[in-house]
C-alpha cells in the first residue's frame, strides 16, 4: 500500500501509461471512458485494484499499463481467456506464436459444428441465405476457418496462456468480420462489406507488465481479497417501461463467443442459435441479479457489493438509462465519503440501436455515463 500523498506515477511506474487498448465490440465497453477513470484515480495512493466486472478487459488493460497491481474477474468465460491473455501474459516476445499462428492461418477449411449452425451465404442479391432459412453471423468461408482453427488451437496451445492468446487471436478475428451490430442476439440480413473479410489471425497486442496480476471468473460478490481500489461497471439493464423484460444480458448477448471458447458444441435454439443454457431468464446463470427486472433486487446487490468488498476506494460506473435511478445510486453512495462524481455522455449503447423489435426503437432522450468515486475508510 503506497502513502497518503503518493500515486503510482509518482513513484516513477509506470513509463507505459496509455489508454490504448484492445477488445471486441462489447455494449458497455468503458474503451472512452479510461482517460475519465485515469484522471480520477491517478492521484490516488493505491496500488492493487479490482476490475470485478471486466468484460472486454480494456479497463483492466489500461489498470495494467498504468502500473497496478490487477485482479481482473467476470462470469464470462470468454473474459477470462481475454484476462489471460492481456493481463497475466507479460512476455511480449512470445517467439512461438507467430509460427503457430501462422500455421493457424493456412489450415484447410473444413466443415463442422460452427459452420452447420452460424455460416451462411450470399443469396446473389447480397441478402443472407442459409439451408435452416435463418439469417447468420458469418459467410461460410469464415465459418469453415474456425471450425479447423478452433479445435487445432487445444492440440498446439503449449500452456494455459497461450492457449488464450491464441483463443483472443482468434476472436478479435471474428469479431472484425462478424455480420453483426455489436451483439449476437441478432444477425443482419443483408452482408456487411465487413463480413466479406477473410479471418486472418493476428497477434494481440501483448501487454508488458511487473505487477502480479489475477484472473478469475467468480460472481463479483464472491472476492474478498483486499483491494486500495475497486472498480466496478455491473450491466446496466434499462429503465425502459415499455420493455420490462432486461435487453442486455450479457451471456445472451456474447453466447457466440462463449460457445467459441468452450467449443462444447451445444445444443442451440432461436433464431440466432443461441446456447441453450443462455436462451431464457428462468435457466440457472442466463440472467445475472444486476439483469434482472425487479428493481429491489438490482438495487440490494448494488448496495451488498459496495458496502461487502474490502476496499479502501470503490469507482462505480453506470448510466442514467440504467435499472437504478441516479437518485438512488447518490443516496447509497452518500453513505461513503463521496470524492467524485462525473456526468459525462456517452455514445448510445447498443440496445437503442436494437430495432430487430420494431415496437421498440429506443429511447431517445439523452445519454449519460456516470462514474461515481467514494471513499470507504
Ligand atoms: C458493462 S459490462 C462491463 C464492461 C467492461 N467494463 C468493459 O469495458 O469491457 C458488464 C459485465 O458484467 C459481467 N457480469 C454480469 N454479472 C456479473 C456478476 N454477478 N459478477 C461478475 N461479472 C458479472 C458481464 O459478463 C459483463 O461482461
Amino acid at each position: 500500500m503506497l502513502r497518503n500523498d503518493q500515486s503510482v506515477l509518482e513513484l516513477g511506474f509506470p513509463s507505459r501509461l496509455t489508454f490504448e487498448t484492445e477488445g471486441v465490440r462489447y455494449s458497455g465497453s468503458k474503451r472512452s471512458v479510461i482517460p475519465k477513470i485515469h484522471e480520477l484515480i491517478h492521484v490516488l495512493p493505491i496500488r492493487s485494484v479490482l476490475d470485478a466486472f471486466a468484460g472486454t478487459t480494456r479497463v483492466s488493460q489500461y489498470f495494467k499499463s498504468a502500473g497496478y497491481d490487477v485482479h481482473c474477474n467476470d462470469l464470462a468465460a470468454y473474459s477470462s481467456v481475454f484476462g489471460r491473455c492481456y493481463l497475466e501474459n507479460c512476455d511480449v516476445e512470445r517467439l512461438a506464436l507467430d509460427e503457430k499462428m501462422k500455421f493457424l492461418n493456412h489450415l484447410k477449411p473444413v466443415d463442422g459444428y460452427f459452420t452447420e449452425h452460424f455460416g451462411g451465404e450470399d443469396d446473389g442479391t447480397g441478402l443472407v441465405k442459409a439451408a435452416d432459412g435463418k439469417k447468420k453471423p458469418f459467410l461460410i468461408k469464415n465459418t469453415r476457418k474456425l471450425d479447423a482453427i478452433r479445435d487445432e488451437i487445444d492440440k498446439i496451445a503449449e500452456d494455459k496462456i497461450e492457449h488464450a492468446i491464441l483463443l483472443t487471436s482468434l476472436i478479435n478475428a471474428l469479431d472484425q468480420v462478424e455480420n453483426t451490430l455489436g451483439h449476437q442476439v441478432a444477425y443482419l440480413s443483408k452482408w456487411a462489406p465487413r463480413a466479406y473479410s477473410d479471418v486472418v489471425l493476428r497477434r494481440p497486442r501483448l501487454l508488458p507488465g511487473d505487477g502480479s496480476y489475477r484472473v478469475t471468473r467468480k460472481d463479483a460478490r464472491e472476492i474478498t481479497n483486499r483491494f486500495d481500489l475497486a472498480y466496478f461497471d455491473p450491466p446496466y439493464n434499462t429503465n425502459n417501461t415499455h420493455t420490462p423484460t432486461t435487453r442486455v444480458r450479457y451471456a445472451s448477448y456474447y453466447h457466440f463467443w462463449t460457445t467459441v471458447v468452450l467449443n462444447d458444441r451445444p445444443q442451440s435454439v432461436g433464431a440466432s442459435n443461441r446456447r441453450l443454457d443462455c436462451s431464457s431468464d428462468s435457466l440457472p446463470g442466463g440472467i445475472s441479479k444486476y439483469e434482472s427486472t425487479r428493481y429491489t433486487e438490482v438495487f440490494t446487490e448494488i448496495e451488498k457489493l459496495i458496502a461487502g468488498v474490502d476496499a479502501r476506494y470503490v469507482l462505480f460506473s453506470y448510466s442514467n438509462k440504467g435499472k437504478v435511478t441516479t437518485e438512488d445510486l447518490e443516496k447509497l453512495f452518500a453513505r461513503y465519503k463521496v470524492l467524485a462524481v462525473e456526468k459525462f455522455s456517452h455514445r448510445e449503447n447498443v440496445q437503442k440501436l436494437l430495432t430487430s423489435n420494431c415496437e421498440w426503437l429506443g429511447d431517445q432522450s439523452a445519454n449519460f455515463e456516470y462514474l461515481f468515486l467514494v471513499e470507504k475508510e
